[in-house]
């Protein structure tokens, strides 16, 4: 009887519990030194080249990346969180960034002081997509943007910084594939010549792709269903219909990552899932992902500044999965725990002595000594206890005794060696 009544206690507890929203995931003290590590790797990187943080609010307009994405996008039209609010205006928590940036570039006349904006940006992301493993409803993001050059040592530069971001973690081998979009009229060339070819073959094609052929028909290239895949072999290339604009700016870039030994792989059929791009798109993959092997992706965007209201530069940039990084870095072994970095933990031996452990503890703060002391009332066993757990390198026992010697002693976990110091000089005892 008695356990039924506690078995019945502890369901009522989980039946309490609030979870998590699915798809989003906490991130707990024991990894958030990875993030910290990754976050602070990419932040030196990001500055070796020039590139400043921009940061911008975690919502916007729905307008902001209707307009810029494409209405006829997964991200758009399946995977917002869009919201109306209570000033009835329609709300959307930022899917991605690049359009975030560019309203906040336009809105506060970032051009107008500097024509070249070397920018980048870290943070969370929301689409409501169908999780697994690498896959959020909740994601992190790392991107840069190069705004203001239509040169193709731009596109070279971004794709040098990712792989810069990727060394500075321990991330050195990967896959890099490159294709071009063209100019806008290769592109429209190309369009027609495709989606004459899809319509022939249109009773072949995957519901999927039937759809996108009636929106947004390059999406066809990215299909995985076997069907498509199938006809996807005839289907008209790219390559095949660019100007020669477009041909010698993606020669260029070809030659400048030749020059600096970067090595790719060219993938004409590669279109990537937002409607901004034109000329230069790229891709990292990685063959310890599994399914969403891609962890990172951009190109260049020479219209989206103009179509959100500023004036019209071109730009390039691209933006890195957090998630995927991490699993790359755990499937590699690449993930060292750092030291602890609490240093002192002060044990107190009776209640009368705790408001000197407390002021203690303060001074070695403020001497940069990380220092922590028991909260609980509990025994000088528990504490020493405790004080091992946390792995710090010194404890400090205050006790009677001590005081009425006018002495603290202190030991070294490590060596386990205890020294007797005068508790007017515990000040410049070297904690090191
Ligand atoms: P994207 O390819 O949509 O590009 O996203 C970039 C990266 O974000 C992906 O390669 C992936 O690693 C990560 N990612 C995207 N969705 C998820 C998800 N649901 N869960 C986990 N990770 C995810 C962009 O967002 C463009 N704004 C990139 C860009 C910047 N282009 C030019 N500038």
């Amino acid at each position: 009887m008695f356990l039924i009544i506690l078995l019945e206690l502890n369901l009522k507890k989980i039946n309490n519990m609030i979870q998590s929203i699915r798809g989003t995931k906490d991130i707990l003290p024991d990894t958030v030194e990875y993030w910290n590590f990754v976050e602070s790797s990419f932040r030196h990187t990001s500055h070796l080249y020039g590139y400043k943080e921009l940061r911008t609010p975690i919502f916007e307009k729905t307008e902001v990346f209707s307009r810029s994405i494409g209405e006829a996008t997964e991200v758009v039209n399946k995977q917002m969180y869009t919201f109306t609010d209570k000033g009835a205006e329609s709300i959307t928590l930022r899917p991605e960034m690049t359009a975030a940036l560019v309203r906040s570039v336009v809105q506060n006349s970032l051009l107008h002081d500097s024509p070249l904006l070397r920018l980048w940006y870290f943070g969370p992301f929301f689409r409501f997509e169908r999780p697994q493993k690498g896959r959020m409803r909740q994601f992190h993001q790392y991107g840069a943007e190069c705004i203001g050059s239509a040169n193709p040592e731009a596109d070279a530069e971004v794709i040098l910084l990712a792989d810069s971001l990727f060394k500075s973690v321990g991330i050195n081998e990967y896959k890099l594939f490159i294709n071009t979009l063209g100019s806008d009229e290769s592109r429209k060339l190309y369009l027609d010549e495709l989606v004459k070819y899809f319509q022939k073959v249109k009773e072949k094609l995957s519901d999927d792709s039937k759809y996108r052929l009636e929106t947004n028909p390059l999406r066809i290239l990215d299909s995985k269903n076997e069907e498509d895949t199938e006809l996807l072999k005839e289907a008209p290339l790219i390559l095949d219909y660019l100007d020669n604009e477009s041909k010698e700016h993606f020669d260029a870039v070809k030659d400048f990552l030749n020059g600096a030994g970067l090595t790719y792989t060219i993938s004409p059929r590669l279109v990537r899932g937002l409607d901004y791009y034109n000329h230069t798109v790229f891709e990292f993959q990685s063959t310890v992902l599994g399914a969403q092997d891609s962890f990172g992706g951009g190109g260049r965007y020479n219209n989206l500044i103009e179509q959100l209201g500023g004036p019209s530069t071109p730009a390039v940039g691209f933006a890195l999965g957090i998630e995927r990084i991490l699993l790359i870095l755990e499937n590699t072994d690449k993930l060292n725990k750092t030291e602890n970095t609490t240093k002192v933990y002060i044990v107190t031996a009776n209640q009368e002595l705790i408001k000197y452990s407390i002021n203690l503890a303060n001074k070695l703060r403020e001497k940069n000594i990380g220092t922590i002391l028991d909260l609980q009332k509990r025994s000088i066993k528990s504490q020493m206890k405790e004080a091992n757990k946390v792995g710090v390198k010194y404890v400090i026992i205050i006790g009677d005794n001590e005081i009425s010697r006018g002495i603290l002693t202190i030991k070294n976990m490590q060596s386990s060696e205890q020294t007797e110091v005068p508790l007017d000089s515990i000040e410049k005892f070297k904690f090191e």
